[in-house]
């Protein structure tokens, strides 16, 4: 269980261990496990309860106070009580809550919090009950952002990259269903670390021993920046070959062209026309292929995608996020990462225009092992209460031709100020971009203050080189 912690979280325990054994006890309490998160310093949950402008000194006095009993047989090693193994189970439960894969000292103090008992009490009484902490925590996240993230734990990624814990080292990104869980919570850890620390530099430098050749069938530009600046950043190369370079299929076959390839560099990345393009670059090559868009998935993009979400609401699971528009590439994918991560997906598309009926199932299967739904709706229904509501394009890239038709049969599902006034007051809007303004979406809600697509394109940067470390290694 410990493997999942923080160091700072793991020096918390070992501190209440240590407070039980100076004053001669065998169990470590709630109250004592608090005054080891109360005795870390530099930790988030120390900056939570600041940001609470809670005393810390008369804080722990109290507590402290509240947690001497009387002393017993010197034990070896203390143990915790019941009710402190629960506050500590409590505090994963926390850490899943809020999307993150690291346990770390805040959720153990909202484990604290949840179990009650006196120091949930004398918490209270300072007014850190459950909500104002959540809500402090929230703050301490986004102030991380601010300062660089000098009050961070240790790199996870480097952590990550050195051990594989996540097993993703020489894997290939074809589709969300390529990725468990963990792995994706795992990958956006890595991401906000990369996003956070990056004016500090990254914490690997492949110093050109990496390299990532970059097949485009179709234009790009976020995806095309994002992935040569990334692998730059890494301290990687890149070699970009657009439609007209090498003919894909045409002036040599898939299969010989993925030979050829893996015999020079670490990676593939390719945005094709069709996703089979892809599963036969994988079938004929050994170095890790990454989808960078087929007819079928974008992969890349839901991650950044939840990345930004869950930067901008604190969690994922429990999240009501609505699709409105076309049963796309990008929709396959969404539907995909939300079934992992808990996130109830209501999608409203045009008939004849909705997911395809195999990927629909594949993630309703994967969501019967999380808290997520996939529910079909009708766009105003979809839009009711969500906390985010995502649009793409009506008509993709090589269905320029069908635009206009398009344009009838998705009247009824633009999102406008009308729409967004249906979602929750704090709803946010998302969209993969480019956008089509006017068709699927309004000036008014795309530019809007609720409006996360820039977010959701910068970490386009930080999601890709997350996974670029994690599957070519340090
Ligand atoms: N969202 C996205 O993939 O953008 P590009 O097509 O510009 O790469
Ligand atoms: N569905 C769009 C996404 C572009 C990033 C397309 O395939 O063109």
């Amino acid at each position: 269980m410990w493997h999942h912690f923080t160091e700072r979280a793991r020096r918390a325990v070992y501190y209440a261990q240590e407070f039980a054994s100076r004053n001669s006890l065998s169990l470590v309490t709630v109250e004592g496990l608090c005054l080891g998160l109360l005795s870390v310093d530099g930790s988030r949950c120390l900056a939570a309860l600041q940001r609470m402008d809670i005393p810390l000194e008369d804080l722990r006095a109290e507590i402290e106070a509240a947690s001497i009993s009387e002393p017993e047989n010197r034990p070896e090693r203390p143990t915790l009580t019941a009710s402190a193994k629960r506050a500590v189970e409590l505090g994963v439960r926390e850490a899943k809550r809020s999307g993150r894969r690291e346990v770390g000292t805040e959720h153990l103090l909202l484990g604290v919090v949840v179990e009650g008992g006196s120091a949930s009490r004398i918490l209270a009484k300072w007014g850190a009950n459950l909500e104002a902490m959540r809500n402090a925590i929230s703050e301490v996240y986004l102030l991380a952002e601010d300062d660089g993230g000098a009050e961070e734990e240790s790199s996870i990624l480097q952590r990550c990259v050195g051990s594989d814990e996540l097993g993703l080292r020489r894997t290939s990104l074809l589709s969300m269903a390529d990725l468990n869980g963990d792995q994706i919570i795992g990958i956006l850890d890595c991401a906000d670390e990369l996003r956070i620390r990056r004016s500090a530099g990254g914490p690997l430098d492949w110093n050109g021993r990496k390299s990532l050749v970059m097949i485009f069938e179709k234009p790009s530009l976020r995806t095309r920046v994002t992935f040569e600046l990334g692998m730059k950043e890494l301290g990687g190369n890149t070699i970009i070959l657009g439609p007209a370079e090498i003919g894909l299929g045409v002036r040599e076959s898939v299969a010989d062209v993925a030979r050829n390839l893996d015999r020079w560099v670490s990676a593939i990345m390719a945005r094709v026309r069709s996703h089979e393009t892809l599963v036969e670059l994988h079938q004929h090559s050994s170095v890790p292929i990454i989808n960078a868009l087929s007819d079928c998935e974008h992969p890349c993009q839901t991650l950044a995608d939840l990345q930004a979400l869950r930067q901008r609401k604190g969690r994922l699971a429990g999240l009501a996020l609505a699709w409105i528009g076309d049963g796309n590439n990008v929709l396959h994918s969404l539907m995909l990462g939300a079934a992992q991560v808990g996130i109830r997906l209501r999608y409203a598309c045009p008939p004849g225009y909705g997911p395809d009926v195999s990927i629909l199932e594949r993630a309703r299967a994967l969501a019967a092992d999380t808290e997520a739904e996939i529910e079909a709706m009708d766009p105003l229904e979809a839009a009711e209460g969500a906390d985010a509501i995502y649009t793409d394009v009506w008509a993709s890239m090589g269905q320029e031709d069908e635009r206009e038709e398009r344009r009838r049969a998705f009247s009824e599902y633009q999102v406008n100020a009308r729409m967004m006034d249906r979602a929750a007051p704090d709803a946010v809007f998302m969209h993969c971009l480019p956008a089509h303004r006017g068709d699927e979406v309004t000036d008014e809600v795309l530019d809007g203050a609720n409006s996360i697509v820039l977010e959701q394109a910068e970490n386009r940067l930080h999601a890709q080189k997350a996974v670029l470390a994690l599957t070519l290694g340090p």
